[in-house]
């Protein structure tokens, strides 16, 4: 009886392994099937999947690895399923054809611990709350009036930050461009924000130390890393790379920033309103009184905050790197520099500053600005997005929840679509057919891109980069130009070089 006994317990022992073979069988049948379906990619390792090909620049080792793996290819970030796009007919079709599946935001360190809990409009997930903000924000904060009201500051803006830049300069002293550039551009911003561009008075000193902006330099190398915790979520508790820890502390400091003008606008506001009738709300008092909407909606306090980061923030450091870019590909390429100077003196001469109302009549500036975004789009691999159903790319069906890449990088230097796509050569940009929307996309596409009519404001990025190009010919011709190397990571630059220079500071007596 009990050799029976044990006898049968093997066979139920043998049979229960069997069947939990098969099954483990199954399952890994299954996932190899569903791995099949996705777009081809590099095999991912257990754990950490395939971000160690990843490397210091990913979107030079995604480009490189579409290169092996085709223009859509799938990857496995630890335990999130990602595809990453490199062809613009690709982009047409996640940002396009597909737009609204791809318009939502995974939720990421970065917006948790710098952007207000995800609370503006940038890492907002894509939902009724992102379409209210980003209802407020352009119809009522960025619009096309605002923007033609605010043109006589910006051009005096870009004056006194000029005369900045030469008091800076006195005594043949180098100076930081990444700084001198991002006190300007948030000098605009603050313009566009505030009332007569003014922030209490310690506000205002704040903005204008060098500590500052080197907190908004900290807030947009933070945006652009990759945090291990994101991906590898039981990782995340340990912060391994200290990444966490240093959103903490540049976010406490914007915060407190951001609350220095929301309490001067209290006040201020109190005593504007009740003496002055004809007082002229700026975007600020727009966001602190609005009255509900007729549905009852209004922007929570968090809301507000996170909106004023996206204005105050959004566009500094990206407008920074593209000037600072564009400037170092003029020192570099001399006969590029030479043409603009020829088309500014013809066009504006030497005896005024340039003005929005030139850009139309000055085609090869614009086109150094297009090459600039060109060859160094700020946001190299966008904000990364994320699939809320599944969705056909390719012929692929893509599961929701995946995440997305559109990587500028390889797009705008396809040489299928871009001749001599390595050099910097703005001429491109007044013979050669630009090609569809989708191949050059330094501002996003679809429903998540940074707003159109934002070119208008950054009329003010060529009229900055006429006064500068001049200068940069100055130095040139004194070959007092330098460049500075440093590592750093970033969201809006794929650079990792700023650049120092003296300038000498040519022509502009009227200034
Ligand atoms: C040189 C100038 C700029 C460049 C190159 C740029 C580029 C970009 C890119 C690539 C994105 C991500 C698009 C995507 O994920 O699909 C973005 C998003 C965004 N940008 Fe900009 N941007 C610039 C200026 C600005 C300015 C001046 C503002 C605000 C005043 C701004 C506000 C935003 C906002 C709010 C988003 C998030 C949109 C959303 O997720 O719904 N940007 N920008």
């Amino acid at each position: 009886m009990e050799e029976g006994n044990g006898y049968s317990a093997t066979v139920v022992q043998a049979s229960l392994m069997t069947v939990a073979a098969v099954f483990v069988g199954l399952l890994l049948i299954r996932k190899l099937k569903a791995r099949k379906r996705l777009p081809p990619g590099p095999t991912p390792w257990p754990v950490v999947g395939n971000l160690p090909l990843l490397g210091p620049l990913p979107h030079w080792s995604l480009a490189e690895l579409a290169k092996q793996y085709g223009p859509l290819m799938s990857m496995r970030l630890g335990s999130i399923n990602y595809i990453i796009v490199s062809s613009s007919k690709y982009a047409e079709e996640v940002l396009k054809t597909n737009d609204i599946v791809w318009a939502s935001r995974p939720r990421m360190s970065q917006g948790d611990l710098l952007c207000f809990g995800s609370n503006d409009i940038a890492y907002s997930p894509y939902g009724p709350r992102w379409r209210y903000a980003r209802k407020v924000f352009t119809l009522e904060l960025l619009t096309t009036k605002r923007l033609a009201d605010f043109q006589k500051s910006r051009r005096k803006e870009v004056l006194s930050a000029l005369n900045a830049v030469v008091d800076e300069c006195a005594g043949g002293r180098a100076v930081r461009m990444d700084l001198v550039l991002g006190k300007m551009i948030m000098t605009l911003v603050s313009r566009m924000l505030l009332n007569e561009g003014k922030l209490g008075a310690q506000t205002e000193a704040l903005k204008d130390s060098d500590d500052f902006q080197e907190v908004v330099k900290e807030l947009f190398e933070l945006l652009g890393v990759f945090n291990l915790g994101d991906y590898i979520p039981w990782l995340d508790r340990f912060d391994l790379q200290v990444y966490k820890k240093r959103m903490r502390i540049a976010a406490q400091k914007i915060d407190g920033f951001l609350q220095g003008i929301i309490d001067d606008h209290i006040e201020n506001h109190k005593l504007q309103t009740s003496e002055n009738q004809e007082y002229v709300q700026d975007i600020v008092d727009v966001l602190l009184t609005r009255p509900r909407d007729a549905d009852g909606q209004n922007l929570t306090h968090v809301e507000m905050n996170g909106i004023m980061e996206d204005v105050m923030f959004g566009g500094t450091d990206t407008s920074t790197n593209t000037i600072e870019w564009a400037l170092s590909e003029l020192i570099r390429n001399p006969q590029v520099l030479q043409r603009a100077q020829e088309e500014l003196d013809f066009t504006v001469g030497r005896e005024r500053i340039v003005d929005e109302s030139d850009i139309p009549n000055l085609p090869y500036l614009k086109a150094v600005v297009k090459e600039t975004f060109r060859l160094h789009p700020v946001a190299p691999l966008l904000v990364p997005h994320e699939s809320t159903d599944v969705c056909k790319v390719g012929g692929y069906a893509i599961p929701a929840k995946t995440r997305l890449f559109v990587n500028l990088h390889a797009i705008h230097k396809d040489p299928e679509v871009w001749k001599r796509p390595l050099d910097f050569f703005p001429e491109r940009f007044l013979t050669q057919d630009n090609g569809t929307d989708f191949d050059l996309l330094p501002f996003g596409s679809g429903r998540r891109c940074a707003r159109g009519r934002i070119w208008a404001w950054f009329r003010s990025i060529p009229s900055s980069l006429f006064c500068f190009t001049l200068a940069t010919g100055g130095c040139l011709e004194s070959r007092r130009s330098k460049t500075w190397t440093r590592v750093r990571d970033s969201a809006s630059l794929s650079r990792r070089n700023f650049l120092c220079m003296q300038l000498p500071f040519l022509g502009y007596q009227g200034m």
